[in-house]
């Protein structure tokens, strides 16, 4: 059905906190398949942490761990958004990082995905990951912005993992009312506020701006979408943040280069703030299922 290979890359109407999220994920770009690879499955999102996991000794093994649980979390996700008869057609994957959901979608469910990314040195990569899956003819990597995605197609449904969290939610609801066939799902996962003092050091730290469930579905509802379902996943997250500060306390204890330290450093210290407001009721993670009626 779709061709792989990238679409035209429109011109992006970049203001400049887009600009800075898309530098700052170009930077990241090696420390993400470091902690999060080797692929060809490579997330970046928080995972489902057993309450009784015992964390690996090494960062070979953390590594092992992080992917696992982020795999968990798509499994949960899968089952939550029943993926067997709602992520199996033409789906849009909203800002997907690396393409890890994309390809397991394709992989799992036969999905055909528009990988969308806004950082133009992850298309690349997501196309190297796609090849080294072997679904280049199911999923297509495009470069645009998740409010004004490139292209005509109407899709099935609209997964966000981890990426609505970055958007104007009016702007990208008014855009998927135009891109989601009637009947159609969005699947959101994400943080939400549970706490007006989250927002200022969360938005700070990762350039999103977080937003709260009951935003979400005044939102989403103006356009037309109705709230279908919210699976809170907080507490089966939490631990992801104890394995993500381990590794980096880990790498901190190896040889690195001191602007590298001084990365990690400033990664604990947020990561350790965080799991406070995970676990203080601050936070949310949860799954959301949303249709167009
Ligand atoms: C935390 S990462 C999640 C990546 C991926 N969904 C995953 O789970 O591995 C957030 C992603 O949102 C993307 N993103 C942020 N703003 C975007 C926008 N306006 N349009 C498209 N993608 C965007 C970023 O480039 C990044 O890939």
């Amino acid at each position: 059905m779709m061709q792989p290979g990238m679409r035209e890359m429109q011109e992006l109407n970049m203001n400049t906190s887009m600009k800075d999220v898309i530098a700052w994920y170009e930077k990241k770009t090696e420390s993400i398949i470091g902690k999060y690879g080797p692929g060809p499955r490579v997330h970046f999102h928080t995972g489902l942490v057993e309450p009784d996991a015992t964390p690996a000794p090494n960062i070979d093994g953390l590594n092992r761990q992080l992917v696992q649980s982020q795999e968990n979390l798509l499994l949960e996700a899968a089952r939550f958004w029943n993926a067997e008869s709602h992520l199996c057609g033409t789906v849009l994957d909203v800002g997907c990082g690396l393409g890890g959901s994309s390809i397991f979608l394709a992989q799992e469910y036969e999905a055909h995905v528009h990988a969308l990314t806004n950082v133009p040195g992850h298309i690349p990569w997501i196309s190297h990951f796609v090849d080294q899956a072997g679904v280049a003819d199911r999923v297509e990597p495009i470069l645009g912005d998740a409010c004004a995605v490139p292209g005509e197609q109407v899709y099935d449904s609209v997964m966000a993992i981890e990426s609505s969290c970055y958007l104007d939610r009016a702007d990208w609801f008014r855009h998927l009312v135009e891109r989601v066939q009637q009947g159609g799902r969005v699947f959101i996962a994400d943080c939400f506020a549970l706490s007006d003092e989250v927002r200022e050091p969360f938005d700070r730290y990762w350039l999103t701006r977080i937003g709260t469930v009951e935003e979400y579905t005044s939102t989403a509802e103006e356009e037309g979408f109705k709230m279908d379902g919210l699976l809170d996943l907080t507490s089966r997250t939490a631990r992801f943040w104890e394995l993500s500060t381990l590794y980096s306390r880990r790498l901190l204890g190896s040889q690195v280069p001191e602007r590298e330290a001084e990365r990690l450093r400033r990664s604990i210290r947020w990561q350790t703030q965080l799991l406070g407001m995970w676990n203080n009721g601050k936070i949310m993670c949860a799954l959301l299922r949303l249709v167009l009626s």
